[in-house]
């Protein structure tokens, strides 16, 4: 498999419980670099362009709400099937259906309160770390 680029979020409720730390030694214990990071905090309308793909969701409002209510940490986490990986470390979308040693089974509170965001395609990777970096940011 080909070294690949991915971007991830580690969001409100997450970062309001301090974290960070224990979330980022799960990814580099998988073998993730991360390689990009900053911590920022969106507006509710930044978070709404961000999640656009769900804006017919039931849940997009709370959703843009919960993304916009305390800081987050934006990264770009590189490695080996980084994708699919990333995706492996973080766990089922919902706590409830989450493997044991995940992120999400270990620290998320709901399906919405869930700790991190990570890309589910190339495509979306190329594109979500395009939002939040630019290239004179991204050093490997
Ligand atoms: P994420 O991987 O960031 O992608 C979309 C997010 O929508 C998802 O994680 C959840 O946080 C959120 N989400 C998905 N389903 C629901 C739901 N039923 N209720 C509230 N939030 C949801």
């Amino acid at each position: 498999m080909a070294i690949q680029r991915t971007f991830s979020i580690i969001k409100p409720d997450a970062t309001q419980r301090n974290l960070t730390g224990a979330i980022n030694a799960k990814f580099e214990a998988a073998g993730l670099r991360i390689v990009a990071q900053k911590r920022i905090k969106l507006t509710k309308e930044q978070a709404g362009v961000f999640y656009a793909v769900h804006k017919e969701r039931p849940f997009y409002d709370e959703l843009c709400d919960f993304m916009a209510s305390a800081p987050i940490v934006v990264q770009v986490l590189e490695g080996e099937d980084a994708i699919a990986k990333n995706r492996e470390v973080m766990g089922a979308t919902n706590p409830a259906e989450a493997a044991e040693g995940t992120i999400r089974k270990e620290f998320a509170l709901s399906i919405g309160e869930n700790s991190v965001h990570g890309s589910d395609g190339e495509d979306t990777a190329k594109e979500e770390i395009a939002y939040f970096f630019s290239g004179l940011e991204l050093v490997g």
